[in-house]
């Protein structure tokens, strides 16, 4: 017995990959299809509006191809449009932002948890909400970082400019040096947080630079892994595995071009996500 179809990923583009990379890792025999809307991404910069029609209109695309289960492996789409894709469809579909919120909530010990991601996912406060129920007493502290994205986007993952945009991008919420060496720090020494939760698929692509700016005392939690977790509780509860033994198979559709999804997938992951095809979505602008 058990299920051999594919589960669907979706994502505005590449950034999604990093929940791929989990998926894969935690859940060997199972296939998958992932759909990157690269010809429409960025989504964090978007309107409400737009990030739930272009999102229905990828998961339309992945429920076509009869997969068995959904990850929404995109923050800003999660934060926006799940309530309105689960009600759209039968199949079971898995968000990120609970998973991660909930092994942040679950992370911080002095209940003081930073979340960094698109301005629309902040905009949703949708990790405000999810870390809440999961723990009324954490306090949230929500940070727009739109700088980020575009440096992953053009494959730049380490070195000094990094460091630096991530040093500016982080300041608001862990302070910063003057050039005297002083510390300047925008949370009194009561509220500083100890949990930092990355709230968007491209941020696991550059924790090199994020746990640099942060030090030893701030856990850094990915939704990625969280996530994959949560796949595979829904798949053994429902009955959805793969066969033990399966061979599986990965395909990957961009509704952008599609070398250049092969070469960024490549630069990023090396060769792990390269049986890549076009597709195409409605007014794919
Ligand atoms: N995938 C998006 C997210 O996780 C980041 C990239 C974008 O803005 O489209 O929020």
């Amino acid at each position: 017995m058990g299920d051999a179809r594919p589960i669907g990923l979706f994502d505005s583009g590449v950034g999604g990959l990093t929940v791929l990379r989990e998926v894969v890792r935690r859940l060997p025999d199972e296939s998958t299809i992932y759909l990157g809307d690269n010809a429409r991404a960025p989504y964090g910069t978007r309107s409400d509006d737009e990030v739930r029609r272009f999102s229905a209109e990828c998961l339309d695309e992945l429920v076509r191809r009869d997969v068995k289960a959904i990850v929404v492996a995109c923050n800003t789409s999660t934060s926006v449009a799940l309530p309105q894709l689960r009600r759209r469809y039968d199949v079971p579909i898995v968000g990120v932002v609970r998973p991660g919120a909930t092994a942040a909530a679950l992370a911080t010990r002095t209940r003081r948890v930073g979340v960094i991601a698109t301005p629309a996912t902040i905009r949703s406060h949708a990790y405000f909400q999810a870390i809440k129920d999961e723990n009324p007493f954490v306090e949230v502290y929500e940070h727009a970082t739109p700088d980020f994205v575009p440096l992953v986007e053009a494959g730049r993952l380490h070195g000094a400019d990094v460091d630096e945009a991530v040093r500016r991008g982080l300041a608001p919420l862990l302070g910063e040096r003057t050039a005297d060496g002083e510390w300047i720090f925008p949370l009194p020494a009561d509220a500083r947080i100890d949990t930092l939760l990355l709230g968007c698929t491209h941020y696991p692509l550059i924790v090199d630079s994020i746990r640099g700016a942060t030090g030893e005392g701030v856990a850094v939690i990915d939704s990625a892994l969280a996530t994959a977790s949560v796949l595979a509780e829904l798949l053994a509860i429902n009955e959805l595995r793969a066969p033990a033994g399966s061979t599986p198979s990965h395909l990957q559709l961009t509704t952008g071009d599609v070398e250049r999804f092969r070469a960024t997938a490549t630069l990023l992951f090396g060769s792990e996500f390269t049986a890549v095809e076009a597709v195409i979505v409605p007014e794919a602008a």
